[in-house]
């Protein structure tokens, strides 16, 4: 049955999120004396138990490098390696495993494709159309690239509600060779038209390359539906370990670019002066992988599966319209981002002029944990005309009792700075 046609499925009742609960170590902990209250899973999301020890059991049980040994630990330790792959792949709708690179991060997966894809493809006067609201990770390797090959960047600009204008996107894109864009802004929560934006990236001729780091968490993520050339997303923002990502892309595309990095694993044949490469996973991913981790995405996955991504979905959209109907009514906080129909559990705001580092540390001093900062956004922050934002993000483990400590934090730091 398709995503379109499947029957909704119910939220997470406040009993599945006790047990959910009960799988994060780390939420029985007390920072100062206090319940730990995790409102920054944008930044990097908590980890169950079932990840830990997926981890745990490799490196206790069957620890060896993959690929490369014909003994019998070695065979567990890729097997596992290339499960985890598989199961990626199905979970984001991948037509084949091999499609799905291990990359360090999604950082890493948009410099390949900007470094592999962009040099081979961009070249002087090309036109690169990224967005106002994109990450520093989905901008700088552009820019680099843009440098590099004498090509310009245009920009899709944000409204004032913090949407896409989407009014001249199609003169934007006119002769573009890429079109760049994240699916949900990390410091707006936006979730932007992710098949339309394909759509008219195509119809320009360009590719659409999805950073999709905060969308795959949070939402179920079909690139079949998305019809995306490339797509980039970190584990560790999804219940996975860090230092291990991945990067989706189109199979013809993969078997055309050369490799990012080079060395052992990624090469068919190695002469003193030349060599040949090996195809898509192995070629862009050269020297020993993160194994462990890859076990620990794998672990992710299932545990995300077994909850099961629409009900995550619907129910951070409950907790962040919850956040926002008190935010709203509360004097002095500014929340910046769209209405809830167009946005997610990602909350940015402002609280009179307390800055924002100065209202993250009084949250901290109640055990409640947010992000301040300008995100990895700073043309973002410079167009919302603010230094930082203090922002709170909701996730399957959170509660509306932790959405009224986060209220009850802030009437404590407006109390403090009397702001009324
Ligand atoms: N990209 C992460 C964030 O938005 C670190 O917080």
């Amino acid at each position: 049955m398709s995503l379109l046609t499947a029957p909704p499925q119910p939220s997470l009742s406040a009993a599945d999120v006790a047990r959910i609960r009960e799988d994060f170590p780390i939420l029985a902990e007390r920072p100062h004396g206090l319940p730990l209250v995790f409102l920054d899973s944008a930044a990097s999301s908590q980890k169950p138990v079932q990840v830990i020890d997926s981890m745990d059991d490799y490196y206790r049980r069957y620890h060896a490098n993959i690929h490369r040994g014909v003994y019998h630990i070695s065979e567990l330790a890729t097997e596992a390696y290339d499960d985890a792959r598989a199961k990626v792949a199905a979970f984001i709708g991948a037509p084949s495993a091999d499609e799905c690179i291990y990359v360090r991060n999604a950082t890493e997966g948009l410099n390949l494709v900007a470094y592999s894809w962009g040099r081979q493809h961009v070249g002087p006067g090309d036109t690169i159309v990224l967005t106002e609201m994109e990450h520093h990770s989905n901008l700088v390797p552009w820019q680099i690239l843009a440098k590099e090959r004498q090509a310009r960047l245009r920009f899709v600009r944000v409204t004032p509600e913090g949407l896409l204008d989407l009014d001249d996107l199609d003169s934007l894109l006119e002769g573009a060779k890429v079109f760049a864009f994240t699916a949900v802004s990390n410091t707006l929560g936006t979730v932007n038209p992710v098949e339309h934006l394909v759509e008219r990236a195509h119809a320009a001729g360009a590719i659409a390359v999805v950073d999709a780091c905060q969308a795959v968490p949070r939402m179920p993520v079909d690139v079949r539906r998305w019809k995306c050339d490339f797509m980039a997303f970190s584990a560790h923002k999804m219940l996975g370990p860090t230092g291990i990502g991945i990067l989706w892309g189109r199979s013809d595309l993969l078997q055309g670019m050369p490799p990012f990095n080079s060395g052992g694993g990624m090469i068919n044949v190695v002469h003193l002066e030349s060599s040949t490469y090996a195809s898509p996973p192995a070629r862009f991913e050269a020297g020993t992988p993160a194994i462990a981790e890859a076990v620990g995405l794998g672990a992710a996955v299932d545990y995300l599966q077994a909850v099961g991504m629409e009900r995550i979905h619907r129910y951070e959209m409950e907790l962040a319209a919850g956040a926002l109907a008190q935010l709203t009514q509360e004097s002095g906080v500014t929340v910046y981002g769209p209405h809830m129909a167009a946005r997610t559990g990602v909350i940015s705001l402002t609280v009179g002029d307390i800055h924002a580092h100065d209202l993250a540390t009084i949250l901290d001093s109640a055990g409640i944990c947010v992000r301040a900062g300008h995100h990895c956004n700073q043309p973002l922050m410079e167009k919302l005309g603010v230094p930082a934002t203090t922002r709170a993000s909701f996730y399957l483990y959170n509660t509306p009792s932790e959405v009224d400590a986060l209220m009850a934090g802030i009437r404590r730091a407006k109390a403090l700075f009397k702001i009324s």
